[in-house]
């Protein structure tokens, strides 16, 4: 298996590509548009071909590439079933795996940042998006999110997974790469709670400002990155 974490300090998000080396297939998790050139070029030179771009939620603070990707590579585009954005070709619910060669991504639904966040797992470790960050989680505040909702996404399903599954984020604000579900247990301060009300209480607490760019991205991103133009049309990039 090939895999590489690439990381967009502009919006401090992590992209992950994995690949199978027998088919030389690959796929791509939450591509920034800005980097679509740095992945293409990247899985060209290990010689092999993206067959998905997968976005784990409609992100808010950064445009995806997933809309470009498609154009260019002619790669499947992946999201959840409860996704809004109706440019997506394969629309994924819990339970279910995406196969890329011989690598399974089983999807996983862990609502509660956005109501169309999931998560992806696969064999040690497990891509959570914002659902669970590094020593934090993500916010419940917009987007449809629900901190109870969060709650059990974290206590009920991603908190099941084996202590040593590596956990890889969508952002980190702090340097840091990976974690494993053992060490977000024992050590994430959001984790250390004894009820969803807690829960709650904690993220209602935080009163974080709105992403620079959540005007323009969300609505970009549920049309698979493409931004509007002044006149109403789309314009890709
Ligand atoms: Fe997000």
């Amino acid at each position: 298996m090939i895999f590489r974490q690439f990381f967009d300090p502009v919006s401090c998000t992590y992209t992950y590509v994995l690949g199978d080396e027998v088919g030389r297939e690959a796929c791509l998790i939450d591509p920034v548009l800005d980097r679509v050139d740095e992945y293409a070029q990247w899985i060209d030179g290990q010689g092999f071909r993206l067959v998905y771009a997968i976005d784990t939620h409609i992100h808010a603070d950064h445009i995806t590439g997933l809309g470009q990707l498609r154009e260019r590579t002619a790669c499947r585009t992946a999201m959840g079933e409860k996704s809004p954005a109706e440019c997506v070709d394969v629309k994924l619910s819990e339970g279910e795996s995406l196969t890329i060669g011989s690598l399974l991504l089983k999807v996983l639904y862990t609502p509660g940042h956005t109501d169309d966040s999931y998560s992806y797992v696969m064999a040690d470790r497990v891509f959570t998006g914002d659902a669970l960050l590094i020593r934090g989680t993500g916010r419940t505040d917009f987007q449809n999110g629900d901190a109870y909702q969060a709650y059990d996404s974290l206590f009920h399903k991603l908190l099941l997974l084996p202590e040593a599954t590596a956990v890889y984020p969508a952002h980190d604000y702090h340097g840091q790469t990976v974690s494993t579900i053992g060490d977000e247990k024992r050590l994430n301060p959001r984790l250390q709670v004894r009820s969803a009300g807690e829960y709650a209480d904690l993220m209602a607490s935080l009163r974080l400002p709105d992403p620079r760019l959540m005007d323009v991205a969300v609505p970009a991103n549920r049309r698979c990155g493409q931004v509007a133009s002044p006149d109403g049309a789309g314009r890709s990039g």
